[in-house]
Protein backbone atom coordinates (compact mmCIF):
# COMPACT_ATOMS: atom_id res chain seq x y z
CA UNK A 1 0.00 0.00 0.00
CA UNK A 2 1.62 3.37 -1.19
CA UNK A 3 1.29 6.33 1.17
CA UNK A 4 -1.96 8.11 -0.93
CA UNK A 5 -3.82 4.46 -0.50
CA UNK A 6 -3.39 4.24 3.26
CA UNK A 7 -6.14 5.94 5.14
CA UNK A 8 -7.75 6.00 2.06
CA UNK A 9 -11.53 4.28 3.74
CA UNK A 10 -10.67 7.10 6.54
CA UNK A 11 -14.62 8.30 5.77
CA UNK A 12 -15.92 4.41 6.65
CA UNK A 13 -15.67 5.15 10.70
CA UNK A 14 -15.04 9.32 10.97
CA UNK A 15 -16.37 12.20 12.85
CA UNK A 16 -17.27 14.52 11.03
CA UNK A 17 -17.92 18.14 12.60
CA UNK A 18 -20.20 20.56 10.48
CA UNK A 19 -18.36 24.34 10.31
CA UNK A 20 -21.54 26.56 9.59
CA UNK A 21 -18.98 28.97 8.52
CA UNK A 22 -20.35 32.46 9.46
CA UNK A 23 -21.38 31.62 12.42
CA UNK A 24 -18.02 29.78 13.89
CA UNK A 25 -15.30 32.25 13.88
CA UNK A 26 -15.42 36.34 12.83
CA UNK A 27 -11.69 37.22 12.26
CA UNK A 28 -12.25 40.42 10.60
CA UNK A 29 -15.19 42.57 12.92
CA UNK A 30 -17.73 42.15 10.51
CA UNK A 31 -20.03 40.19 12.69
CA UNK A 32 -19.64 37.12 9.79
CA UNK A 33 -17.88 34.13 10.72
CA UNK A 34 -15.16 33.87 8.18
CA UNK A 35 -12.32 31.18 6.89
CA UNK A 36 -9.59 33.12 8.71
CA UNK A 37 -11.55 32.53 11.34
CA UNK A 38 -12.46 29.11 11.36
CA UNK A 39 -8.37 28.77 10.45
CA UNK A 40 -7.49 30.35 13.77
CA UNK A 41 -9.90 27.66 15.91
CA UNK A 42 -8.67 24.28 13.91
CA UNK A 43 -6.59 23.87 16.78
CA UNK A 44 -10.12 23.66 18.75
CA UNK A 45 -11.19 20.73 16.63
CA UNK A 46 -7.94 18.90 16.49
CA UNK A 47 -8.35 19.06 19.94
CA UNK A 48 -11.91 18.31 20.46
CA UNK A 49 -10.91 14.80 18.19
CA UNK A 50 -13.20 14.84 15.24
CA UNK A 51 -11.96 13.29 12.10
CA UNK A 52 -13.14 16.13 9.52
CA UNK A 53 -14.47 18.94 8.83
CA UNK A 54 -17.73 19.55 6.53
CA UNK A 55 -17.98 23.60 5.68
CA UNK A 56 -21.40 24.68 4.36
CA UNK A 57 -20.95 26.96 1.11
CA UNK A 58 -18.49 29.84 1.55
CA UNK A 59 -18.85 30.67 -2.13
CA UNK A 60 -19.69 33.89 -3.78
CA UNK A 61 -23.48 35.01 -3.25
CA UNK A 62 -25.97 37.02 -2.33
CA UNK A 63 -26.93 34.92 0.80
CA UNK A 64 -30.07 34.94 0.16
CA UNK A 65 -30.21 31.18 1.44
CA UNK A 66 -26.93 31.00 3.53
CA UNK A 67 -24.63 30.80 0.81
CA UNK A 68 -27.01 28.36 -0.65
CA UNK A 69 -27.35 30.34 -3.46
CA UNK A 70 -24.01 30.44 -5.39
CA UNK A 71 -23.24 32.85 -8.24
CA UNK A 72 -19.41 31.38 -8.53
CA UNK A 73 -18.59 28.33 -7.87
CA UNK A 74 -14.81 28.82 -7.72
CA UNK A 75 -14.72 31.63 -5.88
CA UNK A 76 -14.62 32.72 -1.95
CA UNK A 77 -17.36 35.29 -1.00
CA UNK A 78 -15.21 38.16 0.19
CA UNK A 79 -17.62 38.33 3.53
CA UNK A 80 -15.72 34.54 4.04
CA UNK A 81 -12.35 35.58 2.70
CA UNK A 82 -10.69 34.34 -0.69
CA UNK A 83 -8.75 31.64 -2.84
CA UNK A 84 -5.86 32.03 -0.76
CA UNK A 85 -7.52 31.97 2.96
CA UNK A 86 -9.45 28.77 1.91
CA UNK A 87 -5.99 27.22 0.67
CA UNK A 88 -4.00 28.13 4.01
CA UNK A 89 -7.17 27.20 5.90
CA UNK A 90 -7.32 23.59 4.08
CA UNK A 91 -3.22 23.15 4.02
CA UNK A 92 -3.71 24.16 8.17
CA UNK A 93 -6.21 21.93 8.50
CA UNK A 94 -4.51 18.98 6.78
CA UNK A 95 -1.30 19.81 8.86
CA UNK A 96 -3.53 19.16 11.98
CA UNK A 97 -4.51 15.88 11.01
CA UNK A 98 -8.24 16.97 9.73
CA UNK A 99 -10.09 16.30 6.36
CA UNK A 100 -11.95 19.09 4.46
CA UNK A 101 -15.12 18.62 3.22
CA UNK A 102 -16.93 21.37 1.39
CA UNK A 103 -20.34 21.85 0.13
CA UNK A 104 -21.46 21.71 -3.87
CA UNK A 105 -24.94 23.18 -4.66
CA UNK A 106 -25.89 21.41 -7.77
CA UNK A 107 -29.49 21.83 -7.98
CA UNK A 108 -29.97 25.71 -8.37
CA UNK A 109 -27.64 28.33 -8.73
CA UNK A 110 -28.14 32.00 -7.08
CA UNK A 111 -30.38 33.93 -9.75
CA UNK A 112 -27.12 36.61 -9.49
CA UNK A 113 -25.25 33.73 -11.97
CA UNK A 114 -24.30 34.97 -14.78
CA UNK A 115 -26.28 31.72 -16.61
CA UNK A 116 -29.45 32.93 -15.19
CA UNK A 117 -28.48 36.81 -15.69
CA UNK A 118 -27.97 35.43 -19.43
CA UNK A 119 -30.90 33.28 -19.24
CA UNK A 120 -33.37 36.52 -18.00
CA UNK A 121 -32.00 38.72 -20.88
CA UNK A 122 -32.34 35.83 -23.82
CA UNK A 123 -35.99 35.23 -25.36
CA UNK A 124 -37.47 32.23 -24.56
CA UNK A 125 -36.45 29.23 -26.70
CA UNK A 126 -33.03 30.25 -26.02
CA UNK A 127 -29.65 28.12 -25.51
CA UNK A 128 -29.42 30.31 -22.58
CA UNK A 129 -33.20 29.23 -21.19
CA UNK A 130 -31.89 25.73 -21.59
CA UNK A 131 -29.79 25.53 -18.58
CA UNK A 132 -32.84 26.00 -16.22
CA UNK A 133 -36.07 24.91 -16.52
CA UNK A 134 -38.47 27.45 -18.35
CA UNK A 135 -41.95 26.77 -19.34
CA UNK A 136 -45.35 28.53 -20.60
CA UNK A 137 -47.76 28.99 -18.32
CA UNK A 138 -51.51 27.21 -18.38
CA UNK A 139 -54.65 29.06 -18.04
CA UNK A 140 -55.90 32.10 -20.28
CA UNK A 141 -52.32 33.92 -21.55
CA UNK A 142 -50.09 31.30 -19.58
CA UNK A 143 -50.86 33.52 -16.20
CA UNK A 144 -51.06 30.08 -13.94
CA UNK A 145 -48.15 28.39 -13.21
CA UNK A 146 -47.39 25.43 -15.43
CA UNK A 147 -47.67 22.81 -12.81
CA UNK A 148 -48.98 22.72 -9.34
CA UNK A 149 -45.14 21.96 -7.75
CA UNK A 150 -45.03 23.98 -4.72
CA UNK A 151 -41.70 25.72 -3.18
CA UNK A 152 -40.17 23.69 -0.45
CA UNK A 153 -39.97 27.55 1.23
CA UNK A 154 -43.69 27.79 0.22
CA UNK A 155 -45.49 29.52 -2.24
CA UNK A 156 -45.38 27.80 -5.61
CA UNK A 157 -42.45 26.37 -7.21
CA UNK A 158 -42.36 29.01 -10.28
CA UNK A 159 -41.96 32.50 -10.78
CA UNK A 160 -42.77 34.53 -13.93
CA UNK A 161 -40.70 36.85 -16.13
CA UNK A 162 -42.39 39.81 -17.22
CA UNK A 163 -42.03 38.20 -21.03
CA UNK A 164 -44.55 35.54 -19.71
CA UNK A 165 -42.24 32.50 -19.11
CA UNK A 166 -42.10 30.86 -15.62
CA UNK A 167 -39.14 29.43 -14.57
CA UNK A 168 -39.03 27.10 -11.69
CA UNK A 169 -37.46 27.26 -8.19
CA UNK A 170 -38.25 23.77 -5.76
CA UNK A 171 -36.29 26.66 -2.95
CA UNK A 172 -36.47 30.41 -3.49
CA UNK A 173 -37.20 32.22 -6.16
CA UNK A 174 -33.82 33.23 -6.26
CA UNK A 175 -32.72 29.63 -6.93
CA UNK A 176 -33.70 28.47 -10.06
CA UNK A 177 -33.25 25.19 -10.94
CA UNK A 178 -31.08 23.85 -13.39
CA UNK A 179 -31.73 21.53 -15.96
CA UNK A 180 -29.75 18.77 -15.41
CA UNK A 181 -30.70 16.76 -18.98
CA UNK A 182 -28.29 19.26 -20.28
CA UNK A 183 -24.77 18.15 -21.24
CA UNK A 184 -23.25 21.47 -20.26
CA UNK A 185 -24.84 21.65 -16.94
CA UNK A 186 -23.13 17.95 -16.13
CA UNK A 187 -19.59 19.39 -17.04
CA UNK A 188 -19.58 22.86 -15.69
CA UNK A 189 -20.17 20.72 -12.31
CA UNK A 190 -17.83 17.72 -12.90
CA UNK A 191 -14.76 20.69 -13.65
CA UNK A 192 -16.58 22.53 -10.41
CA UNK A 193 -15.67 19.20 -8.36
CA UNK A 194 -12.07 18.65 -10.33
CA UNK A 195 -11.48 22.48 -8.70
CA UNK A 196 -11.81 21.50 -5.30
CA UNK A 197 -10.41 18.34 -5.96
CA UNK A 198 -7.27 19.89 -7.41
CA UNK A 199 -7.27 22.42 -4.35
CA UNK A 200 -7.04 19.24 -1.95
CA UNK A 201 -10.58 18.88 -0.59
CA UNK A 202 -11.48 15.58 0.60
CA UNK A 203 -14.78 15.20 -0.43
CA UNK A 204 -18.29 17.09 -0.86
CA UNK A 205 -21.61 17.28 0.67
CA UNK A 206 -23.95 17.52 -1.75
CA UNK A 207 -26.49 19.13 -1.41
CA UNK A 208 -30.33 17.96 -2.81
CA UNK A 209 -28.76 15.35 -3.89
CA UNK A 210 -32.31 14.00 -4.93
CA UNK A 211 -33.41 16.94 -7.06
CA UNK A 212 -31.16 17.45 -10.04
CA UNK A 213 -33.44 15.81 -12.18
CA UNK A 214 -37.62 16.37 -12.92
CA UNK A 215 -40.22 13.45 -14.14
CA UNK A 216 -40.57 13.72 -17.70
CA UNK A 217 -43.37 16.21 -19.10
CA UNK A 218 -42.90 17.83 -15.10
CA UNK A 219 -46.27 16.20 -13.79
CA UNK A 220 -48.57 17.79 -11.40
CA UNK A 221 -48.47 16.35 -8.03
CA UNK A 222 -51.89 16.26 -7.31
CA UNK A 223 -52.50 17.77 -4.35
CA UNK A 224 -52.23 21.61 -3.37
CA UNK A 225 -52.13 22.33 0.19
CA UNK A 226 -49.47 24.84 0.44
CA UNK A 227 -47.53 23.03 2.99
CA UNK A 228 -43.85 24.11 4.70
CA UNK A 229 -40.58 22.44 4.32
CA UNK A 230 -41.09 20.46 7.46
CA UNK A 231 -44.32 18.66 5.59
CA UNK A 232 -43.26 18.59 2.71
CA UNK A 233 -39.76 16.47 4.26
CA UNK A 234 -42.50 14.21 5.94
CA UNK A 235 -44.25 13.59 3.79
CA UNK A 236 -41.47 11.99 1.44
CA UNK A 237 -40.96 10.32 4.41
CA UNK A 238 -44.26 8.76 4.93
CA UNK A 239 -43.84 7.19 1.62
CA UNK A 240 -44.68 9.84 -1.22
CA UNK A 241 -43.05 9.94 -4.52
CA UNK A 242 -42.62 13.60 -6.03
CA UNK A 243 -42.05 14.46 -9.23
CA UNK A 244 -39.22 16.35 -8.65
CA UNK A 245 -37.39 14.85 -5.77
CA UNK A 246 -35.66 10.94 -5.87
CA UNK A 247 -35.88 10.44 -9.82
CA UNK A 248 -34.03 7.40 -11.30
CA UNK A 249 -31.71 9.57 -13.06
CA UNK A 250 -30.37 11.42 -10.52
CA UNK A 251 -27.81 7.98 -10.02
CA UNK A 252 -26.42 8.52 -13.39
CA UNK A 253 -25.13 11.82 -11.82
CA UNK A 254 -23.31 10.29 -8.96
CA UNK A 255 -21.78 7.50 -11.26
CA UNK A 256 -19.67 9.99 -13.06
CA UNK A 257 -19.27 12.03 -10.08
CA UNK A 258 -17.72 8.76 -8.32
CA UNK A 259 -15.69 8.21 -11.17
CA UNK A 260 -14.19 11.45 -10.68
CA UNK A 261 -13.29 11.43 -7.19
CA UNK A 262 -11.63 7.81 -7.64
CA UNK A 263 -9.33 9.13 -9.73
CA UNK A 264 -8.03 10.90 -7.03
CA UNK A 265 -5.97 9.78 -4.56
CA UNK A 266 -6.51 9.51 -0.97
CA UNK A 267 -9.67 8.67 -0.54
CA UNK A 268 -11.97 11.22 -1.90
CA UNK A 269 -15.50 10.58 -0.68
CA UNK A 270 -19.17 12.40 -1.45
CA UNK A 271 -22.03 12.86 1.38
CA UNK A 272 -25.73 13.24 0.09
CA UNK A 273 -27.81 14.73 1.62
CA UNK A 274 -30.76 13.35 -0.02
CA UNK A 275 -34.54 12.60 0.65
CA UNK A 276 -36.57 9.47 -0.18
CA UNK A 277 -39.77 7.82 -0.03
CA UNK A 278 -38.06 4.54 1.60
CA UNK A 279 -35.06 3.32 3.29
CA UNK A 280 -34.42 1.05 0.46
CA UNK A 281 -34.79 3.99 -2.32
CA UNK A 282 -32.33 6.04 -0.06
CA UNK A 283 -29.60 3.36 -0.04
CA UNK A 284 -29.59 3.92 -3.45
CA UNK A 285 -27.68 7.04 -3.49
CA UNK A 286 -24.68 4.85 -1.92
CA UNK A 287 -22.49 1.98 -3.08
CA UNK A 288 -18.46 1.44 -4.63
CA UNK A 289 -20.15 2.86 -7.82
CA UNK A 290 -21.77 5.88 -6.64
CA UNK A 291 -21.80 8.16 -3.19
CA UNK A 292 -20.17 7.33 0.05
CA UNK A 293 -22.62 8.07 1.98
CA UNK A 294 -26.35 9.86 2.48
CA UNK A 295 -27.10 11.00 5.54
CA UNK A 296 -29.89 9.36 7.80
CA UNK A 297 -32.31 12.00 8.92
CA UNK A 298 -34.47 9.29 10.50
CA UNK A 299 -32.39 9.10 13.53
CA UNK A 300 -32.47 12.89 14.20
CA UNK A 301 -36.54 11.66 14.04
CA UNK A 302 -36.18 8.93 16.55
CA UNK A 303 -38.44 9.91 19.42
CA UNK A 304 -36.77 9.30 23.13
CA UNK A 305 -37.92 5.67 23.32
CA UNK A 306 -36.21 2.37 22.87
CA UNK A 307 -38.59 1.22 20.16
CA UNK A 308 -38.10 3.98 17.85
CA UNK A 309 -34.26 3.99 18.37
CA UNK A 310 -34.06 0.20 17.83
CA UNK A 311 -36.24 0.44 14.80
CA UNK A 312 -34.40 3.48 13.16
CA UNK A 313 -30.75 1.82 13.77
CA UNK A 314 -31.63 -1.64 13.26
CA UNK A 315 -33.33 -0.22 9.61
CA UNK A 316 -30.66 1.98 8.86
CA UNK A 317 -27.86 -0.86 9.82
CA UNK A 318 -29.35 -3.15 7.69
CA UNK A 319 -29.81 -0.81 4.68
CA UNK A 320 -25.97 -0.06 4.99
CA UNK A 321 -24.58 -3.46 5.13
CA UNK A 322 -27.05 -4.31 1.86
CA UNK A 323 -25.41 -1.91 -0.09
CA UNK A 324 -21.49 -2.19 1.65
CA UNK A 325 -21.81 1.71 2.75
CA UNK A 326 -21.33 2.80 6.09
CA UNK A 327 -24.30 4.43 7.89
CA UNK A 328 -24.50 7.81 8.90
CA UNK A 329 -25.78 9.56 11.94
CA UNK A 330 -26.76 13.15 12.50
CA UNK A 331 -28.24 14.90 15.54
CA UNK A 332 -28.71 18.48 14.52
CA UNK A 333 -27.94 20.46 11.85
CA UNK A 334 -28.18 24.13 10.10
CA UNK A 335 -31.55 23.38 9.21
CA UNK A 336 -33.39 21.46 12.28
CA UNK A 337 -33.90 22.80 15.63
CA UNK A 338 -30.96 21.60 18.04
CA UNK A 339 -31.64 18.69 19.40
CA UNK A 340 -31.33 19.89 22.82
CA UNK A 341 -34.19 21.93 22.78
CA UNK A 342 -35.69 18.89 20.08
CA UNK A 343 -35.60 16.84 23.28
CA UNK A 344 -37.48 19.27 25.69
CA UNK A 345 -35.47 21.86 26.74
CA UNK A 346 -34.00 23.25 29.58
CA UNK A 347 -32.08 20.63 32.01
CA UNK A 348 -34.27 17.66 30.70
CA UNK A 349 -32.69 18.54 26.90
CA UNK A 350 -29.61 18.89 28.04
CA UNK A 351 -29.61 15.70 29.93
CA UNK A 352 -31.17 14.09 26.64
CA UNK A 353 -28.84 15.39 24.17
CA UNK A 354 -25.78 14.16 26.40
CA UNK A 355 -27.37 10.82 26.16
CA UNK A 356 -28.14 11.19 22.74
CA UNK A 357 -24.45 12.11 21.80
CA UNK A 358 -23.16 9.32 23.64
CA UNK A 359 -25.10 6.83 21.90
CA UNK A 360 -24.44 8.07 18.33
CA UNK A 361 -20.66 7.89 19.16
CA UNK A 362 -20.90 4.46 20.27
CA UNK A 363 -23.19 3.34 16.96
CA UNK A 364 -20.95 1.92 13.98
CA UNK A 365 -20.44 4.25 11.01
CA UNK A 366 -19.96 7.92 10.27
CA UNK A 367 -21.33 10.80 12.99
CA UNK A 368 -21.91 14.40 12.22
CA UNK A 369 -21.61 16.33 15.10
CA UNK A 370 -22.98 20.39 13.90
CA UNK A 371 -21.16 22.86 16.01
CA UNK A 372 -22.39 24.00 18.88
CA UNK A 373 -23.86 20.62 20.21
CA UNK A 374 -20.08 19.67 21.73
CA UNK A 375 -20.98 23.42 23.80
CA UNK A 376 -24.93 21.57 24.54
CA UNK A 377 -26.41 24.46 22.74
CA UNK A 378 -30.13 24.99 22.45
CA UNK A 379 -32.24 26.16 19.72
CA UNK A 380 -32.80 30.18 20.19
CA UNK A 381 -35.91 30.42 20.02
CA UNK A 382 -36.49 34.15 21.08
CA UNK A 383 -34.56 35.98 18.00
CA UNK A 384 -36.45 39.16 17.21
CA UNK A 385 -38.39 38.74 13.70
CA UNK A 386 -36.49 41.47 11.78
CA UNK A 387 -33.22 40.01 12.54
CA UNK A 388 -34.19 36.30 11.01
CA UNK A 389 -32.65 35.74 7.99
CA UNK A 390 -33.63 32.13 6.78
CA UNK A 391 -36.18 32.74 3.39
CA UNK A 392 -38.36 30.33 4.52
CA UNK A 393 -39.49 32.82 7.66
CA UNK A 394 -40.95 35.25 5.10
CA UNK A 395 -43.01 32.56 3.46
CA UNK A 396 -43.91 30.03 5.58
CA UNK A 397 -43.41 31.30 9.22
CA UNK A 398 -40.96 28.63 9.92
CA UNK A 399 -37.34 29.78 10.35
CA UNK A 400 -34.16 28.19 10.68
CA UNK A 401 -32.04 30.78 12.54
CA UNK A 402 -32.36 29.56 15.89
CA UNK A 403 -29.80 26.72 15.02
CA UNK A 404 -27.65 29.61 13.20
CA UNK A 405 -26.42 32.00 15.70
CA UNK A 406 -23.43 32.43 16.25
CA UNK A 407 -20.52 30.56 18.41
CA UNK A 408 -19.72 31.21 22.45
CA UNK A 409 -16.36 31.03 22.60
CA UNK A 410 -15.58 32.77 25.84
CA UNK A 411 -16.53 36.02 28.35
CA UNK A 412 -19.65 36.85 30.05
CA UNK A 413 -21.55 39.33 27.60
CA UNK A 414 -22.73 38.20 24.18
CA UNK A 415 -21.01 37.64 21.12
CA UNK A 416 -18.56 36.15 23.64
CA UNK A 417 -15.66 36.23 21.72
CA UNK A 418 -16.83 35.11 18.29
CA UNK A 419 -15.08 37.85 17.04
CA UNK A 420 -13.74 41.02 17.69
CA UNK A 421 -17.12 43.15 17.05
CA UNK A 422 -20.42 42.13 16.79
CA UNK A 423 -22.35 39.16 15.40
CA UNK A 424 -25.09 38.71 12.60
CA UNK A 425 -26.99 37.16 15.45
CA UNK A 426 -27.64 37.87 18.74
CA UNK A 427 -26.44 34.92 21.56
CA UNK A 428 -28.71 34.47 24.22
CA UNK A 429 -27.12 35.27 27.63
CA UNK A 430 -27.69 32.11 29.16
CA UNK A 431 -24.94 31.04 26.74
CA UNK A 432 -22.28 32.63 29.04
CA UNK A 433 -22.15 28.88 30.97
CA UNK A 434 -22.04 27.58 27.59
CA UNK A 435 -19.08 29.36 26.41
CA UNK A 436 -15.77 27.17 25.37
CA UNK A 437 -13.40 28.67 27.59
CA UNK A 438 -16.46 28.11 30.47
CA UNK A 439 -16.15 24.36 29.41
CA UNK A 440 -12.94 23.75 28.68
CA UNK A 441 -11.07 21.61 31.48
CA UNK A 442 -14.29 21.49 33.79
CA UNK A 443 -15.16 17.98 34.61
CA UNK A 444 -18.85 16.99 33.71
CA UNK A 445 -19.27 19.69 30.87
CA UNK A 446 -20.82 18.68 27.71
CA UNK A 447 -17.40 20.04 25.88
CA UNK A 448 -15.31 17.75 28.23
CA UNK A 449 -17.91 14.76 27.82
CA UNK A 450 -17.59 14.69 24.19
CA UNK A 451 -13.74 15.44 24.42
CA UNK A 452 -13.43 12.14 26.24
CA UNK A 453 -16.05 10.21 24.13
CA UNK A 454 -14.13 11.24 21.05
CA UNK A 455 -10.58 10.00 22.70
CA UNK A 456 -12.46 6.77 23.72
CA UNK A 457 -13.81 6.52 20.35
CA UNK A 458 -10.33 6.83 18.81
CA UNK A 459 -8.65 4.24 20.99
CA UNK A 460 -11.19 1.66 21.06
CA UNK A 461 -11.20 -0.57 17.79
CA UNK A 462 -14.19 -2.32 18.69
CA UNK A 463 -15.80 1.38 18.15
CA UNK A 464 -14.24 2.15 14.68
CA UNK A 465 -14.69 -1.27 12.71
CA UNK A 466 -17.04 -4.11 13.51
CA UNK A 467 -20.21 -5.19 14.72
CA UNK A 468 -23.11 -3.71 16.94
CA UNK A 469 -25.24 -6.56 19.07
CA UNK A 470 -28.30 -5.92 20.99
CA UNK A 471 -27.69 -6.76 24.29
CA UNK A 472 -30.59 -8.14 26.34
CA UNK A 473 -31.70 -5.22 29.02
CA UNK A 474 -34.37 -4.06 31.49
CA UNK A 475 -37.89 -2.09 29.88
CA UNK A 476 -37.03 1.08 29.15
CA UNK A 477 -33.24 0.49 28.56
CA UNK A 478 -31.09 0.40 25.31
CA UNK A 479 -27.79 -1.39 25.27
CA UNK A 480 -25.31 -2.84 22.71
CA UNK A 481 -21.89 -4.24 22.37
CA UNK A 482 -19.16 -3.54 20.26
CA UNK A 483 -16.75 -5.82 20.99
CA UNK A 484 -15.57 -5.53 25.14
CA UNK A 485 -17.62 -2.14 24.84
CA UNK A 486 -21.47 -1.59 26.28
CA UNK A 487 -23.31 1.45 25.46
CA UNK A 488 -25.94 1.58 27.79
CA UNK A 489 -29.21 4.50 27.40
CA UNK A 490 -31.74 4.36 29.86
CA UNK A 491 -34.74 5.94 28.25
CA UNK A 492 -37.19 4.36 31.02
CA UNK A 493 -38.67 5.67 34.45
CA UNK A 494 -36.16 4.33 37.14
CA UNK A 495 -32.23 4.03 37.05
CA UNK A 496 -30.77 0.96 36.58
CA UNK A 497 -28.05 -1.26 37.54
CA UNK A 498 -25.21 -1.05 35.19
CA UNK A 499 -22.95 -3.57 37.15
CA UNK A 500 -23.29 -6.42 34.84
CA UNK A 501 -22.78 -4.71 31.77
CA UNK A 502 -18.91 -3.79 32.95
CA UNK A 503 -17.16 -0.87 34.30
CA UNK A 504 -18.43 2.34 33.07
CA UNK A 505 -15.52 4.23 31.00
CA UNK A 506 -17.55 7.56 30.29
CA UNK A 507 -21.43 8.86 31.20
CA UNK A 508 -23.57 11.35 30.12
CA UNK A 509 -24.38 11.82 33.96
CA UNK A 510 -23.03 11.35 37.71
CA UNK A 511 -23.46 7.47 38.40
CA UNK A 512 -25.55 6.72 41.51
CA UNK A 513 -23.06 3.92 42.95
CA UNK A 514 -24.11 1.57 40.47
CA UNK A 515 -26.60 2.89 39.19
CA UNK A 516 -27.28 4.82 35.85
CA UNK A 517 -30.09 7.76 36.23
CA UNK A 518 -32.99 8.17 33.96
CA UNK A 519 -31.86 10.38 30.68
CA UNK A 520 -28.38 9.33 30.62
CA UNK A 521 -26.44 6.92 29.03
CA UNK A 522 -22.72 5.18 29.47
CA UNK A 523 -19.81 3.34 28.03
CA UNK A 524 -18.77 0.01 30.23
CA UNK A 525 -15.57 -2.18 29.48
CA UNK A 526 -16.00 -5.77 30.11
CA UNK A 527 -13.04 -6.66 32.46
CA UNK A 528 -10.87 -8.96 29.90
CA UNK A 529 -10.98 -12.59 31.31
CA UNK A 530 -8.75 -14.46 33.59
C1 LIG B 1 -30.35 21.94 1.99
C2 LIG B 1 -29.51 22.87 2.82
O1 LIG B 1 -29.04 22.16 3.96
C3 LIG B 1 -30.40 24.02 3.19
O2 LIG B 1 -29.80 24.85 4.14
C4 LIG B 1 -30.76 24.77 1.93
O3 LIG B 1 -31.69 25.78 2.24
C5 LIG B 1 -31.39 23.85 0.88
N1 LIG B 1 -30.70 22.60 0.77
C6 LIG B 1 -31.41 24.50 -0.48
O4 LIG B 1 -30.12 24.57 -1.01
Amino acid sequence: MNADEAGAGWWRDAVVYQVYVRSFADSDGDGIGDLAGLRDRLPYLRDLGVDAIWLTPFYRSPMVDGGYDVTDYRQVDPMFGDLADFDAMLADAHAYGLRVIIDVVPNHTSSAHRWFQAAVAAPPGSPERERYIFRAGRGPDGAEPPNDWESIFGGDAWTRLPDGQWYLHIFDPEQPDLNWELPEVRAEFEEILRFWLDRGVDGFRVDVAHGNIKAPGLPDVGYSSKTGRNQRQSRLLEGTKLPYFDQDGVHEIYRVWRQILDSYPGGRMAVAEAWASSPERLARYVGPDELHQVFNFDFLHATWSVDSFRKVIDTALAEATLVGAPTTWVLSNHDKPRHVTRYGGGALGLRRGRAAALLMLALPGVAYLYQGEELGLDEVLDLPDELRQDPAFRRTGESRDGCRVPLPWSGHTAPFGFGPAGAWLPAPATWTAHTVAAQEGESGSTLELYRAALRLRRAEPALRGGELTWTEAEPGVLAFRRGELTCVVNLGTEPVDVRRYGTPIVASAALDGDFLPVDAAAWLKQEPLG
